[in-house]
């Protein structure tokens, strides 16, 4: 089955969400929705994810998933929006609670904040079957950049998140607690084995050196030929010394700390205060 695939790329954050509809009938996912965040002002904005609303709404659509790929670290995620204004299940690896556990203590969130993943409607794990109206959805669990990261293949589309990139920028960092440079390895391989002509959706872009435009759609046959950290077979001790020297060059990604305290609870901001304002933490000297 071949679903219609429209992307959205927000060039703040380099990220590219998508939804995923049926070829025919009217349901559809949506995959990594942005909120916008003004980091100096501390205000959000729904711009981006508007967008996303009117393309649903002027189709028609019916959104039956809101679909993370992984706890994002540079953007944070409009799940709980959209689901206001369009509907659908929140879903999310179910290693969440993983991720929940290390950022809680991070955060040194109280006991009020569940590290059950209960934050979220559905906790999806490896071989997990869903459906997007008649269209099937089935789940690969692909760690590496994050314990908790999945790849959505949904007909002939996988939606990888942050593990390939486009073959002439590589691969995603894993140097962020609970990642893993081997990890991530297996991870691609198991993404490689699909078919040559599976379409692979990726989660940024940041144009590679010498591209002028960005791009984000690609193919397994595209990926296993060219992709310039893993193509041509690479083998893991290659890649691990690759992955692992490149990432002790990385800065942290600019809006790491709100990012994870928003979206470990699955989009929603911490609670409020008793006069009802809501704060973000600073850990100093944590990550
Ligand atoms: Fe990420």
């Amino acid at each position: 089955m071949t679903p219609e695939v429209k992307a959205f790329f927000d060039e703040v954050t380099n990220t590219v969400s998508y939804v995923v509809k049926e070829p025919e009938g009217s349901a559809c996912a949506i995959i990594d929705a942005v909120l916008d965040y003004d980091q100096a002002a501390g205000r959000t904005a729904t711009t981006s994810a508007d967008e996303i609303v009117a393309w649903v709404e002027a189709r028609g659509l019916q959104t039956q998933w809101i679909l993370e790929s992984h706890v994002h670290a540079d953007h944070l995620s409009a799940a709980p929006y959209l689901q206001e204004q369009l509907g659908g299940k929140i879903g999310i690896g179910e290693q969440i609670t993983v991720v929940q556990d290390t950022f809680g203590k991070v955060f040194n969130e109280g006991t009020q904040f569940q590290r059950d993943g209960s934050q979220f409607d559905r906790l999806f794990r490896e071989g997990d079957v869903f459906m997007i109206g008649q269209m099937r959805g089935e789940v690969l669990h692909t760690p590496g950049h994050t314990p908790a990261c999945l790849t959505y293949v949904i007909g002939d589309a996988a939606f990888v998140g942050d593990t390939l990139f486009m073959p002439d920028f590589g691969t995603a960092r894993c140097d962020f607690p609970g990642g893993s440079s081997s990890e991530l390895y297996r991870s691609i391989q198991k993404i490689l084995a699909l078919p040559d002509d599976t379409r692979i959706f990726v989660g940024h872009d940041y144009k590679a050196p010498g591209r002028s435009d960005y791009a984000w759609e690609t193919t397994v046959g595209e990926q296993k030929a060219l992709n310039v950290h893993i193509g041509q077979g690479r083998s893991l001790e290659e890649f691990v010394e690759m992955r692992d020297a490149r990432d002790a060059t990385l800065g942290m990604p600019r809006l790491i700390l709100p990012s994870l305290q928003v979206n470990m609870r699955a989009g929603q901001m911490p609670e409020p205060d008793e006069q009802g304002d809501v704060f973000l933490k600073i850990p100093i000297n944590k990550i």
